[in-house]
């Protein structure tokens, strides 16, 4: 399930065929995928990897991305507040920031600046989303955080957060302690 929502304009998109449209007419990519085989809840890094190849290596081989890997965090994961204090301030990489989310959600917010209004992308498991390098966002794993996903590098370096200290994602709702 995923949801666009754009506050300043009072609207959101739920529809993912115009989700995908209102993301690809910005220049950000956004997609399903299913899984090849059903995955356990418990399922590991490679079994997650295997059930996704289908997807997961020709999306690689044509963005020329080198790596990838799985992610799990959750409330009870060590120093959860910390990490969640980290991805929530509005910042940027030099590298896109490509996630797919296998299980849990989260809500990543854009502010691709000019005209265009910052809008959000709630998520969870089975959507794809590739945050272009240099374009700020934050992202938001709400009160219960639970994110399993997909991580694809093309560079690890590139991943290294460059924050705008704009405290903008507190206007949006997000971080507030
Ligand atoms: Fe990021």
């Amino acid at each position: 399930m995923a949801v666009i929502n754009i506050p300043d304009k009072n609207e959101t998109i739920s529809e993912f065929t115009k989700i995908m449209e209102y993301f690809n007419k910005r220049g950000v990519f956004c997609d399903k995928w299913d899984a090849g085989v059903s995955l356990q809840k418990d399922a590991g890094q490679d079994e997650i990897l295997k059930a996704y190849d289908h997807a997961l290596k020709p999306f690689m081989e044509k963005g020329g991305y080198k790596t990838a890997d799985v992610v799990c965090v959750n409330s009870e994961t060590q120093g959860i507040d910390v990490i969640k204090q980290k991805f929530v301030k509005e910042h940027t990489h030099s590298d896109d920031e490509v996630r797919f989310m296998v299980a849990g959600h989260g809500i990543f917010w854009f502010n691709l600046g000019g005209d265009e209004p910052v809008f959000s992308l709630f998520c969870d498991a089975g959507v794809i989303i590739s945050v272009p390098a240099n374009t700020k966002h934050w992202f938001d794993m709400g009160d219960k955080p639970y994110v399993k996903a997909i991580r694809i590098f093309t560079n690890e370096e590139g991943w290294a957060a460059n924050y705008t200290e704009s405290g903008i994602e507190k206007k949006y709702g997000s971080g507030a302690k």
